[in-house]
C-alpha cells in the first residue's frame, strides 16, 4: 500500500479506509488488552496514534516495537475519542525495519537537556524540539528563494575555495593539498605555493560578496546564498565557524534603498515563518519562549529604525551617564559590541535598529566612503536578543578612493585587479548585505544559542559528525 505521510494523515477524514504509514515509534504504552503507539515520521511536529488491539496480535510480536524503532503499519483511518487528535489507526498489519534496543537508545525520555543533545547531533533530529528547528529552517529556505525571486534576483553561485580575503580580517581557513609534514620551502623559507593544487595560496570563503558584485554589475540584481567560513576563535552563543549567508548584491541602489530592502527582506522571511512553520513555532514557543510569536509579529509589523553609529555612540554615551553599566566602554571610533547592540534595540528604540556610517577604520576596504572624509557607508541591522543579524553597505565606485583605500588596508592590488575593473569599466552606484542564515533562525525559532539552529555545528575544537 502507497504510504501517506502523518501530516497528510491527520487532516483526513475518511473514517473506514485504509492506510499505510510510516515512522518511528516515540512512545508506547497501554494495558493488557490495547497498547497506544505514538509514532512520529518528521512530516510534522505531531504524533499519530496506532490502536494496536492484543486480540489481532502477540505479545511477541510487540515486545521490539520501543522508542526509536523504525516500523511500517497497515490498518484503518478512525476517528480518535482523545481530545489531542481526531484521526487514529487501528492497526492490522505492523512491520518493523528497525528495532532501538531500550537499553542503548539514547532518547529514551523526554526532557535531554540542549547541551546533553549537542552530543548527540546525529540523534537529535528526532526529537521535537529539533524536528521542528530544522523544518523551519527549511521554510526560511524557501522563503529567501521566494522574496528575490519576486523580485527578479538571481540565484549567483560564487566560489566556496578562494583566493581573496574579502573582508580582510585574515580569519580564513586554509585549502591545500600539501604534505604538511614534508612542506616545500622556496629559497626564502617561504612556502612554495607553486606545488600546491592551485599553486597560489587558497582558503575557504568568508563571504561571496566580492564576486556577487561581479554580478551585479551584469545581472542587475542577484544574491548568493551558501556556506562561508570563519577561523574566529569566538565561543560564543552567536558565533559559527561554518555557517550559511545571504548576499543580495544590487546596481544601480544607494544606501536608502539598500536598507529598505534589508527590511523587506527580513520581514517577508519571519512572516513566511508565521504562515507557514505555525505548528512548529508554537511548539518551540510553548516549550523555551513563550514571548515568541509576539516578537516576531512585532518585527514584521514595524517598521526598522534608522540610525548613524554617531548618534547611537551618542545615546548609549548618555546611558552610561546615567548610570547603565557595560562591560566594554563605548568611544567613537571603536566597533559596538552586542551588550551595546542590544541596549540600543532592546532598551532604548524598542525596535530593530539600522545602524549606518561607521568610522571607516572598523569596516572594509569596499565600503563607499562619505565627503566627511572619516565614516562610511556600512548598514548594519540589529535584532532584539540577537545583535547584528545582517553587515552590509553601498559600495566604493570610484576607481581611485577605492585603490587608495585598497593600498591603505594593505591590500595587494595583484589579489584584486579582478575585483577593480568592475570600476574600471562601466562602474556603477551599487550596494548590497549579508544576512547570517543561522542569526535569522535564532529570531524565528527563539533559540539562545546558534549551536542548535544548524544540524551540524562547526565550532572551535568541535567538527564531530
Ligand atoms: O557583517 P559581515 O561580516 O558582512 C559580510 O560578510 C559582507 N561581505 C556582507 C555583504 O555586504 N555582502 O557578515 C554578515 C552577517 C552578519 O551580520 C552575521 O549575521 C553573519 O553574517 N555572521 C555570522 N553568523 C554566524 N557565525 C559567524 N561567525 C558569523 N559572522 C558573521
Ligand atoms: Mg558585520
Amino acid at each position: 500500500m502507497e504510504r501517506t505521510t502523518i501530516k497528510d494523515a491527520l487532516k483526513r477524514n475518511d473514517f473506514g479506509e485504509k492506510i499505510n504509514v510510516k515512522g518511528w515509534v516515540r512512545t508506547r504504552r497501554g494495558n493488557k488488552n490495547v497498547s497506544f503507539i505514538a509514532l512520529n515520521d518528521g512530516s510534522t511536529i505531531h504524533n499519530i496514534q496506532i490502536v494496536v488491539d492484543f486480540n489481532n496480535f502477540s505479545e511477541e510480536e510487540l515486545k521490539t516495537i520501543t522508542t526509536g524503532a523504525a516500523i511500517s503499519v497497515n490498518g484503518i483511518l478512525a476517528e480518535s475519542v482523545g481530545q489531542e487528535q481526531n484521526v487514529e489507526i487501528q492497526a492490522t498489519e505492523i512491520e518493523i525495519y528497525g528495532t532501538a534496543d531500550p537499553e542503548k537508545y539514547p532518547l529514551q525520555k523526554k526532557g535531554h537537556t540542549l547541551e546533553y543533545l549537542r552530543e548527540i547531533a546525529h540523534l537529535r533530529p528526532r526529537t521535537n524540539t529539533f524536528g521542528a528547528i530544522f523544518r523551519i529552517r527549511h521554510h526560511m529556505a524557501m522563503a529567501i528563494h521566494t522574496f528575490f525571486h519576486q523580485r527578479g534576483f538571481f540565484y549567483f553561485h560564487t566560489p566556496i575555495i578562494t583566493g581573496s580575503d574579502c573582508e580582510g580580517a585574515g580569519q580564513m581557513f586554509q585549502v591545500t593539498t600539501q604534505n604538511l609534514c614534508n612542506l616545500k620551502l622556496d629559497e626564502n623559507g617561504a612556502i612554495d605555493y607553486s606545488n600546491d593544487f592551485f599553486g597560489a595560496p587558497t582558503a575557504l570563503t568568508v563571504s561571496g560578496q566580492l564576486e556577487g558584485e561581479l554580478g551585479a554589475m551584469a545581472l542587475g540584481s542577484i544574491y548568493t546564498f551558501g556556506p562561508t567560513f570563519r577561523a574566529e576563535n569566538s565561543n560564543t552563543p552567536r558565533h559559527l565557524a561554518e555557517f550559511w549567508m545571504i548576499e543580495p548584491e544590487v546596481a544601480f541602489i544607494e544606501i536608502a534603498e539598500n536598507m529598505q530592502l534589508a527590511q523587506d527582506f527580513v520581514q517577508f522571511c519571519v512572516n513566511w515563518a508565521l504562515e507557514n512553520c505555525k505548528d512548529d513555532i508554537e511548539f518551540l514557543a510553548k516549550m523555551y519562549d513563550n514571548e515568541l510569536v509576539e516578537r516576531l509579529k512585532f518585527v514584521v509589523e514595524n517598521d526598522f529604525v534608522r540610525l548613524t553609529y554617531t548618534d547611537g555612540v551618542e545615546i548609549l554615551k548618555n546611558a552610561v551617564s546615567k548610570g547603565k553599566k557595560f562591560e566594554f566602554p563605548v568611544d567613537w571610533g571603536a566597533d559596538l559590541q552586542s551588550e551595546h547592540e542590544r541596549y540600543l534595540v532592546e532598551e532604548h528604540f524598542k525596535k530593530p535598529v539600522i545602524l549606518t556610517d561607521y568610522p571607516k577604520e572598523i569596516k572594509s576596504f569596499y565600503m563607499k566612503q562619505n565627503d566627511d572624509g572619516k565614516t562610511v557607508r556600512a548598514m548594519d541591522v540589529l535584532f532584539p536578543k540577537i545583535g547584528e543579524i545582517i553587515g552590509g553597505s553601498q559600495r566604493e565606485e570610484d576607481l581611485e578612493k577605492l585603490t587608495r583605500r585598497a593600498q591603505e588596508m594593505n591590500i595587494p592590488e595583484k589579489d584584486i585587479w579582478w575585483y577593480m575593473d568592475t570600476r574600471r569599466f562601466g562602474t556603477a552606484p551599487h550596494a548590497g548585505f549579508g544576512l547570517g542564515f543561522e542569526r535569522l533562525m535564532l529570531f524565528v525559532t527563539g533559540m539562545q544559542n546558534i549551536r542548535d539552529v544548524i544540524p551540524f555545528p562547526r565550532t572551535p575544537k568541535s567538527a564531530a559528525f
